[in-house]
């Protein structure tokens, strides 16, 4: 019985094996006619496999209550324009910071995402390792989010999708936003940075001579998507004193 049931758990038809087969002959393997349980699906020798559809690029974008939601909606317009597929959540106090922020409501920057789910809802595509995706980027990060990801809590979407795409060894930037920062903070980044998350305060250079507000965001944009390797023509980009000045 414990042998043809570890026969099935390994996915191998009871018909591929002469062992499996005496056993099924054998008055106890009455006892297994339920076994795999109905409905139960498994590989047999006979199944065919196929790769998975080519998909477009794809990334889950999370948003959370620290300032700075421009950088999200910026990331989200240059993500719809480059084609690439966006998946965003949106923590409840991010929802209440962006009426302080951005004349834009909550339903036009869901307008700029592919698809939108909520913030509780821990059973959506993105909560899961399946779920294939080319990165994730918290943007901007608050220091509880920063915590909660720290400690593998996974009690709203964008922390259980953040803990995913770190066992799964895919992209995590944290667009960290607090200042200054105490020893708590620092350590949590610490510990995330060695677990293989990009850890990005959004900070202005000014080697690039910005004009506006406008050309800051962009700068600090193209940056953390360049950390995501999607690598756009946004900002200039730095080519030595002589070049740069011409
Ligand atoms: C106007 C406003 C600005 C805030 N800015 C920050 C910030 O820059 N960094 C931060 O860590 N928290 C900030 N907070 C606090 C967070 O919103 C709060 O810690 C919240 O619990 C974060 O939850 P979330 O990460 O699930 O969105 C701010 C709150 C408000 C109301």
């Amino acid at each position: 019985m414990f042998a043809q049931r570890t026969l099935y758990r390994l996915g191998i038809s009871h018909n591929s094996c002469s062992f499996a087969r005496f056993r099924w002959s054998t008055s106890s393997s009455r006892h297994l006619s339920s076994w795999p349980p109905h409905g139960t699906r498994f590989f047999n020798a006979h199944a065919s496999v196929s790769y998975m559809p080519t998909r477009s690029r794809r990334v889950v974008v999370g948003i959370t209550g620290a300032t700075g939601i421009i950088y999200a909606i910026r990331i989200l317009q240059i993500l719809k324009e480059l084609g690439i597929e966006t998946h965003l959540v949106i923590s409840k106090w991010a929802h209440a910071t962006l009426q302080y922020e951005t004349p834009l409501d909550a339903a036009k920057i869901v307008e700029l995402a592919t698809k939108t789910y909520g913030h509780r809802d821990v059973s959506a595509p993105p909560a899961s390792g399946s779920f294939q995706h080319d990165g994730m980027i918290i943007v901007p990060c608050s220091m509880k989010t920063l915590a909660a990801v720290r400690c593998g809590i996974g009690e709203d979407l964008i922390t259980r999708a953040a803990d995913v795409s770190l066992k799964e060894d895919r992209k995590l930037v944290l667009v960290v936003r607090e200042t200054p920062l105490n020893e708590i903070h620092l350590d949590n980044m610490l510990v995330l940075r060695r677990a293989g998350a990009v850890i990005f305060p959004p900070v202005p250079a000014f080697y690039t001579q910005p004009k506006s507000l406008d050309d800051v965001i962009n700068q600090s944009v193209g940056r953390m998507l360049d950390s995501m390797g999607i690598f756009t023509d946004i900002f200039p980009r730095w080519e030595g004193f002589e070049r740069s000045k011409k």
